[in-house]
Protein backbone atom coordinates (compact mmCIF):
# COMPACT_ATOMS: atom_id res chain seq x y z
CA UNK A 1 0.00 0.00 0.00
CA UNK A 2 1.17 3.55 -0.93
CA UNK A 3 2.16 5.00 2.60
CA UNK A 4 0.13 8.87 2.38
CA UNK A 5 1.97 11.65 1.30
CA UNK A 6 3.05 13.77 4.24
CA UNK A 7 0.33 16.88 3.95
CA UNK A 8 -2.26 14.33 3.41
CA UNK A 9 -3.44 14.04 7.12
CA UNK A 10 -3.40 17.93 7.25
CA UNK A 11 -5.45 18.22 4.36
CA UNK A 12 -8.03 15.62 5.61
CA UNK A 13 -8.58 17.63 8.66
CA UNK A 14 -9.04 20.67 6.86
CA UNK A 15 -11.38 19.38 4.34
CA UNK A 16 -13.15 17.59 7.62
CA UNK A 17 -13.90 20.93 9.29
CA UNK A 18 -17.41 21.82 9.42
CA UNK A 19 -17.23 25.22 9.93
CA UNK A 20 -15.58 25.79 7.14
CA UNK A 21 -18.60 24.64 4.76
CA UNK A 22 -21.07 28.00 5.40
CA UNK A 23 -18.25 29.92 4.62
CA UNK A 24 -16.73 28.00 1.35
CA UNK A 25 -20.11 27.92 0.17
CA UNK A 26 -20.94 31.41 0.09
CA UNK A 27 -17.29 32.21 -1.10
CA UNK A 28 -17.81 29.76 -4.16
CA UNK A 29 -21.21 31.24 -4.70
CA UNK A 30 -20.05 35.07 -4.59
CA UNK A 31 -17.24 33.78 -7.10
CA UNK A 32 -19.54 31.94 -9.56
CA UNK A 33 -21.64 34.95 -10.08
CA UNK A 34 -18.60 37.21 -10.41
CA UNK A 35 -17.12 35.22 -13.03
CA UNK A 36 -20.73 34.45 -14.39
CA UNK A 37 -20.77 32.93 -18.21
CA UNK A 38 -18.90 34.00 -21.32
CA UNK A 39 -15.70 35.02 -22.62
CA UNK A 40 -14.08 36.12 -19.57
CA UNK A 41 -14.94 32.84 -17.86
CA UNK A 42 -13.98 30.73 -20.59
CA UNK A 43 -10.62 32.51 -20.81
CA UNK A 44 -9.89 31.99 -17.29
CA UNK A 45 -11.25 28.32 -17.19
CA UNK A 46 -9.40 27.14 -20.35
CA UNK A 47 -12.02 26.53 -22.60
CA UNK A 48 -9.79 28.22 -25.56
CA UNK A 49 -6.79 26.11 -24.54
CA UNK A 50 -8.82 22.87 -24.00
CA UNK A 51 -7.02 22.80 -20.73
CA UNK A 52 -7.20 24.10 -17.60
CA UNK A 53 -4.95 27.43 -17.18
CA UNK A 54 -4.49 27.88 -13.30
CA UNK A 55 -1.83 25.04 -13.31
CA UNK A 56 0.71 26.28 -15.96
CA UNK A 57 0.37 30.07 -14.68
CA UNK A 58 1.84 28.83 -11.13
CA UNK A 59 4.62 28.00 -12.87
CA UNK A 60 4.78 31.37 -14.84
CA UNK A 61 4.54 32.93 -11.32
CA UNK A 62 7.06 30.90 -9.87
CA UNK A 63 9.48 30.69 -12.39
CA UNK A 64 10.09 35.00 -12.27
CA UNK A 65 10.19 35.08 -8.82
CA UNK A 66 12.70 31.79 -8.17
CA UNK A 67 14.62 33.36 -10.82
CA UNK A 68 14.99 37.04 -8.77
CA UNK A 69 15.94 35.20 -5.78
CA UNK A 70 18.53 33.21 -7.53
CA UNK A 71 19.78 37.09 -9.38
CA UNK A 72 19.87 38.10 -5.55
CA UNK A 73 21.86 35.36 -4.37
CA UNK A 74 23.89 35.02 -7.21
CA UNK A 75 24.44 38.21 -8.96
CA UNK A 76 23.61 40.89 -6.36
CA UNK A 77 25.00 43.84 -8.24
CA UNK A 78 21.59 44.07 -10.73
CA UNK A 79 18.78 44.68 -8.54
CA UNK A 80 17.25 46.16 -11.68
CA UNK A 81 16.75 42.99 -13.03
CA UNK A 82 15.97 41.07 -10.06
CA UNK A 83 13.20 44.02 -9.38
CA UNK A 84 11.50 43.19 -13.06
CA UNK A 85 11.45 39.67 -12.59
CA UNK A 86 9.40 40.33 -9.18
CA UNK A 87 7.17 42.85 -10.90
CA UNK A 88 6.35 40.34 -13.97
CA UNK A 89 5.51 37.45 -10.93
CA UNK A 90 3.54 39.48 -8.97
CA UNK A 91 1.89 40.44 -12.44
CA UNK A 92 0.82 37.08 -13.74
CA UNK A 93 -0.41 36.20 -10.31
CA UNK A 94 -3.60 37.98 -10.39
CA UNK A 95 -4.96 36.17 -13.37
CA UNK A 96 -3.25 32.98 -11.88
CA UNK A 97 -5.35 33.69 -8.41
CA UNK A 98 -8.82 34.12 -10.25
CA UNK A 99 -8.28 30.91 -12.58
CA UNK A 100 -7.73 29.26 -9.10
CA UNK A 101 -10.60 30.96 -7.71
CA UNK A 102 -12.91 30.03 -10.32
CA UNK A 103 -12.01 26.57 -10.81
CA UNK A 104 -12.58 25.67 -7.24
CA UNK A 105 -15.39 27.70 -7.56
CA UNK A 106 -17.11 25.41 -10.28
CA UNK A 107 -16.04 22.25 -8.21
CA UNK A 108 -17.49 23.81 -5.19
CA UNK A 109 -20.93 23.84 -6.88
CA UNK A 110 -20.65 20.14 -7.42
CA UNK A 111 -21.32 17.52 -4.89
CA UNK A 112 -19.23 14.96 -3.49
CA UNK A 113 -20.37 12.45 -5.59
CA UNK A 114 -19.62 14.25 -9.00
CA UNK A 115 -16.54 15.97 -7.33
CA UNK A 116 -13.20 14.10 -9.15
CA UNK A 117 -10.84 16.63 -8.76
CA UNK A 118 -10.32 20.51 -10.23
CA UNK A 119 -9.88 21.04 -13.59
CA UNK A 120 -9.04 17.64 -14.85
CA UNK A 121 -11.07 16.16 -17.75
CA UNK A 122 -14.21 14.08 -15.96
CA UNK A 123 -14.25 11.40 -18.68
CA UNK A 124 -10.37 10.91 -18.71
CA UNK A 125 -9.99 7.61 -17.16
CA UNK A 126 -13.29 6.10 -18.03
CA UNK A 127 -13.61 6.92 -21.89
CA UNK A 128 -16.38 4.06 -22.53
CA UNK A 129 -16.49 0.63 -24.08
CA UNK A 130 -14.57 0.39 -27.13
CA UNK A 131 -16.09 -2.74 -28.32
CA UNK A 132 -20.29 -3.22 -28.71
CA UNK A 133 -21.35 -3.12 -25.26
CA UNK A 134 -25.41 -3.45 -24.55
CA UNK A 135 -26.92 -0.59 -22.44
CA UNK A 136 -28.59 -0.96 -19.31
CA UNK A 137 -31.79 -0.50 -19.05
CA UNK A 138 -32.43 -2.29 -22.27
CA UNK A 139 -34.24 1.02 -23.76
CA UNK A 140 -34.12 3.68 -26.40
CA UNK A 141 -34.95 7.20 -26.05
CA UNK A 142 -38.62 7.93 -26.83
CA UNK A 143 -39.62 11.22 -28.22
CA UNK A 144 -37.07 14.07 -27.47
CA UNK A 145 -36.72 13.13 -24.13
CA UNK A 146 -32.92 12.25 -23.07
CA UNK A 147 -32.23 8.84 -21.54
CA UNK A 148 -29.38 8.13 -19.14
CA UNK A 149 -28.16 4.65 -19.45
CA UNK A 150 -25.12 2.45 -18.56
CA UNK A 151 -22.67 0.94 -20.78
CA UNK A 152 -20.95 -1.38 -18.47
CA UNK A 153 -19.27 1.10 -16.06
CA UNK A 154 -19.59 4.11 -18.12
CA UNK A 155 -23.00 6.36 -18.17
CA UNK A 156 -24.24 7.45 -21.27
CA UNK A 157 -26.89 9.67 -22.53
CA UNK A 158 -28.68 9.19 -25.30
CA UNK A 159 -30.77 11.61 -27.45
CA UNK A 160 -33.17 10.35 -30.47
CA UNK A 161 -32.99 13.01 -33.38
CA UNK A 162 -35.54 11.41 -35.76
CA UNK A 163 -34.58 7.75 -37.05
CA UNK A 164 -31.40 8.27 -35.11
CA UNK A 165 -29.71 8.21 -31.75
CA UNK A 166 -26.96 10.09 -30.30
CA UNK A 167 -24.81 9.22 -27.75
CA UNK A 168 -22.30 10.70 -25.73
CA UNK A 169 -20.84 10.22 -22.38
CA UNK A 170 -22.84 11.33 -19.94
CA UNK A 171 -20.35 12.50 -17.18
CA UNK A 172 -19.71 16.24 -17.90
CA UNK A 173 -15.90 16.51 -19.01
CA UNK A 174 -15.93 19.84 -16.96
CA UNK A 175 -16.67 18.93 -13.44
CA UNK A 176 -18.26 15.68 -13.79
CA UNK A 177 -22.68 16.49 -13.47
CA UNK A 178 -24.94 14.22 -15.18
CA UNK A 179 -25.89 15.86 -18.38
CA UNK A 180 -29.33 13.82 -18.60
CA UNK A 181 -30.29 16.47 -16.18
CA UNK A 182 -29.32 19.17 -18.38
CA UNK A 183 -31.14 20.78 -21.42
CA UNK A 184 -31.17 19.49 -25.03
CA UNK A 185 -32.17 22.00 -27.49
CA UNK A 186 -31.93 20.33 -31.18
CA UNK A 187 -28.40 18.51 -31.13
CA UNK A 188 -27.05 20.64 -27.97
CA UNK A 189 -27.21 19.45 -24.34
CA UNK A 190 -26.58 21.78 -22.02
CA UNK A 191 -24.80 20.81 -18.71
CA UNK A 192 -27.22 22.34 -15.86
CA UNK A 193 -24.02 22.67 -13.54
CA UNK A 194 -21.85 25.97 -15.28
CA UNK A 195 -23.82 25.82 -18.49
CA UNK A 196 -21.38 24.28 -20.84
CA UNK A 197 -22.97 22.97 -24.28
CA UNK A 198 -21.92 20.13 -26.17
CA UNK A 199 -22.40 18.91 -29.58
CA UNK A 200 -24.77 15.84 -29.47
CA UNK A 201 -23.22 14.89 -32.70
CA UNK A 202 -19.25 14.89 -32.40
CA UNK A 203 -19.33 15.73 -28.61
CA UNK A 204 -17.14 18.85 -29.24
CA UNK A 205 -17.58 21.94 -27.04
CA UNK A 206 -19.81 24.77 -28.21
CA UNK A 207 -19.50 27.06 -25.44
CA UNK A 208 -17.35 26.49 -21.94
CA UNK A 209 -16.16 26.52 -19.29
CA UNK A 210 -15.55 23.38 -20.55
CA UNK A 211 -12.17 22.70 -22.07
CA UNK A 212 -12.55 19.28 -23.19
CA UNK A 213 -14.76 16.87 -25.53
CA UNK A 214 -17.68 14.77 -24.38
CA UNK A 215 -16.73 11.13 -25.67
CA UNK A 216 -18.97 10.21 -28.07
CA UNK A 217 -20.20 6.55 -29.11
CA UNK A 218 -21.86 4.73 -32.39
CA UNK A 219 -25.22 2.90 -31.67
CA UNK A 220 -26.56 0.16 -33.21
CA UNK A 221 -29.59 -2.48 -32.73
CA UNK A 222 -32.89 -2.79 -32.02
CA UNK A 223 -34.78 -0.35 -29.41
CA UNK A 224 -35.04 -2.62 -26.75
CA UNK A 225 -31.41 -4.63 -27.51
CA UNK A 226 -29.18 -1.41 -27.96
CA UNK A 227 -25.56 -1.76 -27.99
CA UNK A 228 -22.51 1.53 -28.08
CA UNK A 229 -18.88 1.34 -27.94
CA UNK A 230 -16.53 4.24 -28.45
CA UNK A 231 -16.50 5.87 -31.41
CA UNK A 232 -12.68 5.82 -33.14
CA UNK A 233 -11.25 9.24 -33.81
CA UNK A 234 -11.52 9.73 -38.21
S1 LIG B 1 -20.00 20.28 -14.72
FE1 LIG B 1 -19.47 22.33 -15.20
S2 LIG B 1 -20.40 22.66 -17.08
FE2 LIG B 1 -20.84 20.61 -16.66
Amino acid sequence: MTPPAPLEPLMNAVEELRALDRPAKLLGAVARRGFGSGAFKDAISGTWLGNSVHAPLTDAVIGPLLSASLLDVLSPESPRAAQRLIEAGLAIAVPTALAGLNDWADSEATDSGVRRGVAVNQTAHDRGPVDWTAVAPAAAPAGERPLRVLAGDTPVLLVRDGDSIHAIHDRCSHRGCSLASGRVDGHVVSCRCHGSRFDLRDGTVIAGPAGYAQPVFEVRGPADRLEVRLRRPT
